[in-house]
């Protein structure tokens, strides 16, 4: 009789879980080294940004039960979910909280990476896949920023998509992409909606899982340098386990107390009318942006000066010519692109403070 299973024309399972080769189990390293592990060599920053994307789509899941995702009713839906729905504060703030932490987790995150020199070959195609996140996460935070349609959100919204319409060739359809109809209005309000939780969502979620997983296929995360003649000692999955439940515990605390004593902002209802009427700060991730727009017409401010930021990020592995090599903090010899992701942080920080301080 014929035998399955032995004829070479049949295609392969698809394996979820199959020990060394399935996509699940390399998901989670089942040890990694010592030194790797070391709390001051990752400040376990990739694992806090998980984390709190996790917090932050499982507490916006909630919030969908009650936001109403239209120009009149988005506001009076988020009063009523901050003063009327049992524990709506707080999950608002929360969700709140947990996005902006995955802002600066992510932000100290590529630092770390920077300074330890994890982009290196073979991580080098992760480093791109992260700067993908990068954006997303920004795109995504401020897309839920908008969802506010308070009196700054709205601003924002106006900005943003006009920035839309900067963009040469492709400004037109990327606008109506986003905004659903030739000018401002109440489709605007879905679009956004949709984006946030479905769009963004998917690409963020997505993203993140195939750049942990990438993360293993690449060998772990990058070992620093071993002391000369010490034998390399490993970290089993369940102390490593342990740790991370331990570190994921502590962060979700301080997300819980911020949330708790500090409920998310929410200003007076939108009026497309007035919108830029009055002076407004944009969201904090971006307010170099914001003074850029000042300076500048928005086709430089708004898109030329942010993507050759971009560039820079991008261009850092090859400024970095020496290959793979141990991770190690602050190397001399990788002082190029330090230097060049510290100017790029300065410039950005710098930036944001002025806007802020002259608001
Ligand atoms: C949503 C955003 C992100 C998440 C959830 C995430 C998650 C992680 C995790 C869990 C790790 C391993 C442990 C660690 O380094 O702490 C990691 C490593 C890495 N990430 Fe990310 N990351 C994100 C964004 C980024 C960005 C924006 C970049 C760069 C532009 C980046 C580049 C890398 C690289 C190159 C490694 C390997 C570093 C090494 O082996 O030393 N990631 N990431």
């Amino acid at each position: 009789m014929f035998d399955m299973s032995k004829n070479p024309q049949r295609p392969r399972k698809v394996r979820l879980w199959r020990k060394n080769k399935s996509f699940i189990y390399n998901l989670h390293p089942p040890q990694i080294p010592a030194s790797s592990a070391r709390l001051t060599y990752t400040f376990g920053l990739g694992g806090i940004a998980v984390l709190t994307a996790l917090i932050a789509v499982l507490t916006g899941a909630l919030l969908m039960f009650y936001y109403e995702p239209t120009m009149q009713d988005a506001h009076a839906s988020l009063v009523l979910i901050d003063s009327v729905v049992h524990l709506g504060r707080f999950t608002r703030a929360l969700h709140y909280w947990s996005a902006q932490g995955m802002v600066v987790a992510v932000a100290l995150h590529i630092a770390r990476v920077v300074f330890s020199g994890g982009y290196r070959p073979p991580r080098d195609f992760n480093w791109f896949v992260g700067l993908g996140l990068l954006v997303v996460t920004l795109v995504w935070d401020f897309s839920g920023y908008v969802l506010r349609f308070d009196a700054s959100s709205i601003w924002a919204l106006l900005v943003g998509t006009n920035l839309l319409k900067e963009l040469p060739g492709a400004g037109h359809t990327l606008y109506l992409l986003v905004v659903g109809d030739q000018t401002l209005g109440p489709s605007a309000a879905l679009r956004f909606y949709a984006w946030h939780v479905f769009g963004l969502t998917l690409l963020g979620v997505g993203g993140i899982i195939y750049h942990v997983w990438r993360i293993r296929v690449d060998g772990g995360i990058s070992c620093p340098e071993r002391t000369p003649g010490r034998p390399r000692r490993f970290v089993p999955r369940e102390t490593l386990f342990f740790r991370e439940v331990i570190a994921a515990l502590l962060v979700t605390s301080g997300l819980v107390l911020l949330s708790v004593f500090a409920p998310p902002p929410l200003g007076p209802p939108a009026d497309l009318n007035r919108a830029g009427s009055e002076p407004v700060l944009a969201p904090w991730f971006f307010l170099a942006i914001q003074r850029l727009l000042r300076h500048l017409p928005p086709l430089w401010g708004g898109w030329i000066v942010p993507l050759a930021g971009l560039a820079l990020l991008a261009a850092l592995p090859l400024l970095d010519r020496r290959g793979p090599g141990r991770g190690r903090w602050f190397a001399r010899e990788r002082w190029k692109p330090q230097v060049a992701f510290g100017g790029l942080l300065l410039l950005v920080i710098v930036l944001s403070l002025i806007e802020w301080l002259g608001s």
